[in-house]
């Protein structure tokens, strides 16, 4: 059993993704070939975000957005504590401070409580200038964006959407990749919906950010190519990536709907014995991940060894949340300074998550986790 099968994706998707491969291996356009262009028009269709740019990756994607917004050294940006290393990495990257934030026990994403302490903390140090939020749609459901847009209406800052888990969820109708000011994703090969390599968007809502973007995005080039108008990056999504994409983007609605069905069975099974994870009203998450939360470390670590003895594949994210991290040691986070991300990260387990699980697996898995508890 694997924890993501590719491979029963691939026997899907196989002769388009050929199909596609061979229509750039054809055109030679490797860099910036029309497969790039025709995956961000429907990027953009898809998340209902105007304007959807390709990215080298996830974490390139976000510090292009930083540098776009003019992110840099004094600024402090509001970054939930339990997530990925890049949500905080990115910050850090373009000379700014991230402040680390809780998180809620129930949803996994950012703690609004917890935010406002976090701002009313950096504006009495005085130290650093509040910038901006990174809410996290993390493990694929979106953060509470209506909540966060009152707490960054008040302090003047941006809003942007982390939804490398996250793209096709939904908040109260509208789509991850719009649920921001602007918004970045991941096509790593294991997100919902991933490429056969390092891929990555940005999604802005106007047209004078799409160019700066753009312009970022290939060194600052400025209307001449070797004219080089602001620093930048090489931050390019490959033809060859794009091309995969659109293959699989054509059956990613199928896909989301059948991770729901799938979640919901999860769900329904193991409800009465541990902690599922929960979807608020007028959400829907894309079940990047499906994670459960022990009622302690001893009973997670029996839950997992049982699990893996059986053949079944098990993950922990994450085993340390981010103000705790080595690299971040010298902003100087005390053990308790975020207590619900400190204790998620003792007892939370995600178990298998792709499309293709059969109905068998889906048994196995929630008899495992259920011997496993008794
Ligand atoms: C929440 C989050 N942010 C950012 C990233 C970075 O994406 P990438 O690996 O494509 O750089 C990831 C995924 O790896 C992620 O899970």
């Amino acid at each position: 059993m694997q924890f993501v099968d590719l491979g029963r994706q691939f026997e899907q998707i196989e002769q388009d993704v050929r199909r596609n491969i061979d229509a750039v291996l054809s055109s030679q356009h490797y860099i910036m070939g029309a497969q790039v262009a025709q995956l961000e028009e429907k990027l953009a269709a898809f998340s209902g975000a105007p304007y959807a740019l390709g990215c080298s990756n996830g974490t390139d994607a976000l510090v292009l957005l930083l540098m776009a917004l003019g992110v840099g050294p004094g600024d402090a940006v509001f970054v939930p504590t339990f997530t990925f290393f890049s949500t905080a990495e990115c910050v850090s990257t373009v000379g700014a401070t991230p402040v680390f934030v809780d998180v809620d026990a129930d949803t996994f994403n950012i703690d609004v409580v917890s935010l406002k302490a976090a701002i009313a903390a950096t504006l009495a140090q005085g130290a650093l200038r509040p910038r901006g939020i990174i809410p996290v749609d993390l493990f694929g459901l979106p953060a509470d964006y209506d909540a966060i847009r009152v707490v960054a209406d008040e302090q003047g800052l941006f809003v942007l959407e982390d939804a490398a888990q996250g793209l096709g969820g939904e908040y109260h109708g509208k789509r991850a990749g719009s649920l921001g000011d602007v918004a970045a994703t991941s096509f790593f090969p294991a997100k919902p919906l991933g490429c056969y390599g390092d891929g990555g968007a940005v999604f802005v809502k106007d047209a004078k950010m799409a160019e700066l973007c753009k312009s970022i995005r290939i060194h600052g080039q400025g209307t001449d190519r070797y004219d080089n108008v602001r620093l930048g990056m090489n931050g390019r999504l490959d033809t060859l990536q794009a091309a995969v994409l659109l293959a699989k983007l054509k059956v990613f609605e199928g896909e989301i709907a059948a991770r729901n069905r799938i979640a919901a069975l999860y769900t329904q099974a193991l409800e009465a014995f541990i902690k599922v994870p929960r979807v608020p009203e007028g959400y829907r998450s894309v079940w990047a991940q499906y994670t459960l939360t022990a009622k302690d470390e001893g009973q997670r670590d029996t839950i997992v060894a049982q699990l893996k003895e059986k053949g079944i594949p098990v993950m922990i994210y994450y085993p340390t949340p981010l103000h705790r991290a080595t690299a971040y040691a010298s902003l100087g986070y005390a053990p308790g300074s975020l207590l619900v991300s400190e204790r998620l990260a003792k007892t939370v387990f995600s178990i298998p998550m792709h499309p293709y699980l059969r109905t068998d697996e889906i048994e196995m898995i929630t008899a495992a986790v259920k011997e496993a508890i008794r």
